[in-house]
């Protein structure tokens, strides 16, 4: 049941400080995939692979950011929201992954950080979403190799030394979960890599890398709040028998306790370890305290809950289940509960809901998106935010994906996520309903 409520009604159930975004990322909005000395990264080269993305696109122009990052910024204070969530792309700031730095990339995060600030804008900065130089993938196998781990820990400081006086926040990963395992066991994102015992030892190499990076930006002695973000889609056995629900708690293991365990608890969960046998990662001793650093933060991305059956481990939606374009299950319910277990399992700082939004086939009709759905996913999750938050939760802000349509990875630009449409062929931005009432939300408490 979808929940109607007046928008002043609803924004009075969150703290006056609390932070209102809207976030994005680099490879999806930037395009300009050879300016001003950019490398290329894996994903420049996952596009180029027949058949690898579902409509030939590539990120070579996306939405064209990185020359009208101006007027966007424009857009985004237009909104009225207290926050950005952008990603740094690695390749334009060190186009081979490590040695030689970018000016001109550099230059780039600059005059956005300082446009961002110019116009009363938060800036909440992520450093890795998925984008890895090319460059490192082919010489070492990228996050296979722990030489990476340390190659990332250098380019975080790089980044910190140039901006870390300004931004509020930055995120060392997005999502390690989709990078380790959609990429280099499942193969469907870059690099392609089809090898579960690959993946599980590329996954150790990321939380590797965001122990180091912490430790390296800490040592700066930055005032931004440092933290990781995870993906989080809350899973659920498909029925009571006994093998459902152990195939559920594996894949809980697996998508959510693999992450979560090492950073707030200091070890990977037992029962993980031991169902991946010989294709555990190789940890070396001391690898866990670095894990472990203190974050400040926790950015949580939900989109949709998992239904566990043991003969579909992790499907995103129940049967018959009202589900976006995607094909994820629309079910804010999920994401009160998620909030409440993880206040339960683990001692966490304050979290963000970094990402959170929804896919649907938008029309432009006379200049106009009424993207009614997906303002009502957006309402009712902020509601389910909400009621996790009067139950004891500690949540400070929430960020719609996206702020833009934009490449949605190895569905190309079929799939639109955008508050804000975006004419491929113009470049012309068009705000939806969603992100006039995104808006209103802003505007109802001043
Ligand atoms: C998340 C990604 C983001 C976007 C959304 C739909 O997993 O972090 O880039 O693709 O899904």
């Amino acid at each position: 049941m979808i929940q109607h409520l007046p928008v002043a009604e609803l924004r009075r159930r969150f703290p006056r400080d609390f932070v209102w975004g809207v976030a994005t990322s680099a490879f999806q909005i930037e395009g300009a995939a050879r300016a001003d000395g950019k490398g290329l990264s894996i994903w420049d080269e996952f596009c180029r692979v027949p058949g690898a993305i579902a409509d030939g696109g590539n990120g070579d122009i996306a939405c064209d950011h990185y020359h009208r990052w101006e007027a966007d910024l424009d857009l985004i204070a237009d909104l009225g929201v207290t926050a950005y969530r952008f990603s740094i792309s690695w390749p334009r700031v060190q186009p081979n992954g490590s040695g030689e730095v970018n000016a001109r990339g550099l230059a780039f995060y600059e005059r956005l950080v300082d446009g961002l600030l110019a116009r009363g804008i938060q800036p909440y900065a992520t450093l890795y979403h998925w984008d890895l130089p090319a460059e490192l993938q082919r010489r070492d196998g990228g996050w296979l190799s722990r030489d990476t781990a340390y190659r990332f820990a250098d380019y975080a400081q790089i980044v910190m030394r140039r901006l870390g006086d300004r931004v509020v926040s930055i995120a060392t990963h997005n999502e390690p979960w989709v990078s380790a395992v959609l990429g280099y066991e499942r193969g469907v994102f870059a690099p392609g890599v089809q090898d579960r015992r690959v993946a599980y030892q590329a996954s150790h190499h990321l939380l590797l890398s965001h122990g180091l990076a912490l430790k390296a930006m800490r040592a700066s002695g930055t005032k931004a709040e440092l933290g990781i973000v995870l993906n989080m889609s809350p899973v659920y056995p498909a029925t009571d028998s006994e093998l459902d629900v152990d195939e559920a708690r594996l894949e809980d293991g697996r998508l959510i306790r693999w992450y979560t365990d090492p950073i707030f608890k200091g070890q990977y969960p037992a029962d993980i370890l031991d169902h991946l046998g010989a294709d555990a990662p190789l940890i070396h001793s001391g690898d866990a305290e670095i894990i472990a650093q203190h974050c400040d933060f926790l950015g949580i991305n939900y989109y949709h809950p998992t239904e566990s059956s043991s003969s579909n481990p992790a499907a995103p939606a129940t049967r018959g289940a009202r589900v976006t374009d995607m094909g994820w299950e629309v079910a804010p319910n999920r994401l009160t509960d998620l909030l409440m277990r993880l206040h339960r399992d683990y001692r966490l700082p304050p979290i963000f809901i970094t990402e959170n939004g929804a896919a649907y086939r938008d029309s432009l009709v006379d200049g106009r998106v009424e993207d009614e759905l997906r303002r009502q996913y957006i309402e009712s999750h902020v509601l389910a935010m909400a009621e996790a938050m009067e139950q004891g939760v500690n949540a400070k802000g929430y960020f719609v994906w996206s702020l833009l349509d934009n490449f949605e990875w190895a569905q190309g630009y079929s799939k639109r996520f955008g508050i804000v449409h975006v004419d491929y062929e113009t470049q012309h931005r068009t705000l939806k309903r969603s992100a006039e009432w995104y808006r209103s939300l802003m505007r109802s408490a001043e």
